[in-house]
C-alpha cells in the first residue's frame, strides 16, 4: 500500500490516556513542517485492543503506545530486533497492510543523553546503575548495552524482576538489593533512575549520593517535576544531570518520521511548549 493513499492521521492509544503529552509534540512538528494531517488520542481499553489494531489501519497511518498496552501489542505485531529485545512495542506504523513496531523509548534515551551530557559513554565504556526493574529500565539496560556498556547494575525493591532483567539480557547485566546501592554507586560513571519515585504524587527517591564521582552522570526517566529530588541532589554536588523530558521529546521522533515522511528535530522552541504544557497540568 502506498503511504499517501493511508489517512494522514496518527494517534496515541493507551488506558487512560487523557495526560499524555504526545499529541502537543506530533502536532507542533506538523505544524511546523506545514503538513495537513492531525495526531490524536484514543483511549483504548484492554478489552478492545485487538479490535483496535484490526481497524487502524483504515483510519491511521500508525499509532504510539502507552501504558498498559506495550506489551500486548508487542504480541500483536510484527516487531523489530530492539522491540523484541524488550518485548514492548511504543510505535506502530503500517507497511504494505502490515502492523509493524519498534519501540523508541531506547532511542530516546540514548539520543537525551548524548544532547544532555555529551561525552558520557566515553572515554571508557560506562558502568551503570539504574534503579528500578520494570519495562522502563529493561528498556534502558538493552540500550546501555548496545552502546558498550561495561557493566549495568539493576536495583530493584522486588529482586524476581531485576533477576529477570539479568538473565534476559545476560552478562554484564546484574541484580541487586538496595541495600547494595551505596557499593554500586563508588564505582559508576552513569546513575539512572528508571522507578517512578521522585514523581510528583509519588514517595519521595532519597539515597546517598556522596559516593558518586565527581564525573558521574545521573539522569531520571521522571520528568515531573523537570528537576526531581535527585536530580537536584545530583548538582548540588557537581555532578553532570539530565532531566526525562528529552527521553520524551526524542523518542517521539522516529514515529513522526514512519508516519509523515520527515524527521522532525527537537529544538528549545518545542522544549518550551512542552515544559509550559507541565506547569499547567503538572
Ligand atoms: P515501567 O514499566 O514504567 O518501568 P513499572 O513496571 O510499574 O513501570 O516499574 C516501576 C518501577 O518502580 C519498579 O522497579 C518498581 O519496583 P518493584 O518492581 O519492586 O515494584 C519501582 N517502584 C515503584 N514504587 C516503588 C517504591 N515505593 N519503592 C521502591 N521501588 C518502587
Amino acid at each position: 500500500m502506498n503511504m499517501m493513499n493511508l489517512p494522514s492521521k496518527a494517534c496515541v492509544i493507551g488506558h487512560p490516556i487523557k495526560h499524555s503529552r504526545s499529541p502537543l509534540i506530533q502536532n507542533f512538528w506538523l505544524r511546523e513542517h506545514g503538513l495537513q494531517g492531525s495526531y490524536e488520542r484514543v483511549d483504548v481499553a484492554p478489552a478492545e485492543l485487538a479490535e483496535f489494531l484490526a481497524e487502524l489501519p483504515a483510519t491511521f497511518r500508525g499509532c504510539n503506545v502507552t501504558v498498559p498496552h506495550k506489551e500486548a501489542v508487542f504480541r500483536r505485531v510484527v516487531a523489530d530486533e530492539t522491540a523484541r529485545a524488550v518485548e514492548a512495542v511504543n510505535t506502530v506504523w503500517v507497511e504494505n497492510g502490515l502492523l509493524r513496531g519498534t519501540n523508541t523509548d531506547i532511542y530516546g534515551f540514548l539520543a537525551n543523553l548524548d544532547v544532555g551530557a555529551p561525552g558520557w559513554d566515553g572515554p571508557s565504556p560506562p558502568r551503570v546503575v539504574i534503579l528500578g526493574a520494570g519495562g522502563a529500565a529493561r528498556g534502558i539496560a538493552y540500550g546501555l548495552l548496545q552502546r558498550g556498556a561495561e557493566s549495568v547494575a539493576v536495583v530493584n525493591r522486588t529482586a524476581s524482576r531485576a533477576d529477570a532483567i539479568a538473565r534476559a539480557l545476560g552478562d554484564p547485566v546484574s541484580a541487586h538489593d538496595w541495600d547494595e546501592l551505596d557499593v554500586l554507586l563508588h564505582d559508576c560513571s552513569l546513575l539512572v533512575n528508571a522507578t517512578s519515585l521522585g514523581m510528583t504524587g509519588q514517595p519521595p527517591l532519597s539515597i546517598d549520593l556522596s559516593p558518586l564521582r565527581p564525573d558521574a552522570v545521573v539522569t531520571d526517566i521522571v520528568y515531573v517535576p523537570l528537576e526531581t529530588p535527585l536530580l537536584a541532589a545530583a548538582r548540588k554536588q557537581g555532578n553532570r544531570t539530565v532531566d526525562g523530558l528529552g527521553m520524551l521529546l526524542h523518542q517521539a521522533a522516529p514515529g513522526f518520521e514512519k508516519w509523515f515522511g520527515a524527521r522532525p528535530r527537537v529544538t528549545d522552541e518545542l522544549r518550551r511548549l512542552v515544559v509550559a504544557d507541565i506547569e499547567a497540568h503538572p
